[in-house]
């Protein structure tokens, strides 16, 4: 029984408060992931061009943090994307350019966790933001950079006509960011120096490409418009075969074939833009016998043949154009189509 007490006096003098005070530090200074901390979204975020972004931000240990102030900023504290104070929302300091384009989501805020989206991402918004929660006992923010990029729309390629021996095509593009880089390529994988080149920013900070290129000379070949966004790493691409018959060189078809339609140089034109529109080259190929014997047909009877010629190449466009607008909303590119 005396030792018993005597070995109790001793763990009282042992664990005296101090020793505690002392211990308790100790322990914490060994773990200072016990100390809560605000963790925000990955370092590095990418947003894509008019989709929208979540800054997901969050206390390390489970808080309830409804009537913490958080605040999520861009650059620094002063410049405010989102305001949650009191339990509610303010938006009287909220940055013009970020006005009707945010939504705050606090259904896991009572363990410290609130997502902020942001909508209708521009390239403007690229740069630094933060997120920061703040009470009287805590205090504690993250910050993370946003990266904007936009892929833009299918090429579009255009016959200009014959020049230098070749058959001059324009590719244009529009909504890239950042700056895009495109490559002409012949049938064998080889670049073509473009002949010219123009890119241009919008008011949006969106880049608008266009580019052209004197292909071909006396070889059947496909040359290929293919434009890349060097940040997301992909690329959009159109491949043009250019039928024997268009070449400049030497085919007695092919002098037959133009002879006839020098009478008709307007006729020739659509032709041009309408094989353009083209992918799928069975398709063209029986558009081109079409034509051509129709226009055979139209150097005999000139006038009256005119009138019917233009509808059917009308129709044909049309039906083209329509077979593109459906393309471009697949993302897979230079496919093969049927017609109906
Ligand atoms: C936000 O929406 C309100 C109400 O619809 C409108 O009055 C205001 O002009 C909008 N602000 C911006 C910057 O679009
Ligand atoms: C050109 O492309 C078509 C299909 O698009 C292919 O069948 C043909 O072999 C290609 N020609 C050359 C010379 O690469």
């Amino acid at each position: 029984m005396a030792d018993f007490l005597g070995s109790l006096g001793f763990l009282k003098r042992v664990f005296s408060p101090s020793l505690l005070l002392i211990l308790t530090h100790v322990l914490l200074f060994l773990h200072p992931g016990k100390a809560n901390s605000v963790i925000g979204p990955e370092e590095v975020i990418l947003a894509h061009v008019e989709h929208e972004v979540e800054f997901l931000c969050q206390l390390s240990q489970p808080l309830n943090a409804e009537h913490m102030e958080i605040l999520w900023f861009r650059g620094q504290a002063s410049d405010v994307v989102h305001l949650y104070q009191d339990g509610q929302e303010l938006f009287e300091r909220q940055m013009v350019q970020f006005q009707n384009r945010t939504k705050l989501f606090t259904d896991a805020i009572v363990d410290g966790s609130v997502t902020l989206q942001l909508y209708g991402v521009v390239p403007s918004d690229e740069g630094p933001y933060g997120c920061r929660f703040h009470s009287d006992n805590f205090s504690g923010s993250a910050i993370w950079m946003l990266e904007v990029a936009g892929l833009g729309s299918d090429p579009h390629i255009s016959l200009e006509g014959y020049k230098e021996g070749g058959i001059q095509l324009r590719c244009s593009s529009t909504g890239w960011y950042p700056k895009p880089k495109a490559q002409w390529r012949d049938h064998r994988g080889q670049c073509l120096s473009p002949e010219s080149e123009a890119i241009f920013q919008d008011v949006q900070g969106l880049f608008h490409l266009e580019t052209s290129v004197v292909a071909g000379g006396t070889a059947p070949s496909n040359v290929s418009c293919s434009i890349q966004n060097p940040l997301l790493d992909q690329k959009k691409e159109f491949v043009l075969h250019i039928a024997d018959a268009f070449l400049p060189g030497a085919s007695p078809w092919r002098s037959a074939f133009l002879g006839t339609l020098a009478a008709a140089a307007p006729l020739l034109l659509l032709v041009l833009a309408a094989l353009a529109w083209v992918r799928a080259r069975t398709q063209v190929e029986r558009g081109v016998a079409m034509l051509s014997k129709q226009l055979q047909e139209q150097r005999r009877a000139e006038e009256e043949q005119r009138g019917r010629l233009t509808w059917q190449l009308e129709k044909l466009l049309m039906q083209l154009d329509s077979r593109r607008a459906e393309g471009q909303a697949d993302p897979h590119l230079d496919r093969e189509e049927k017609f109906p």
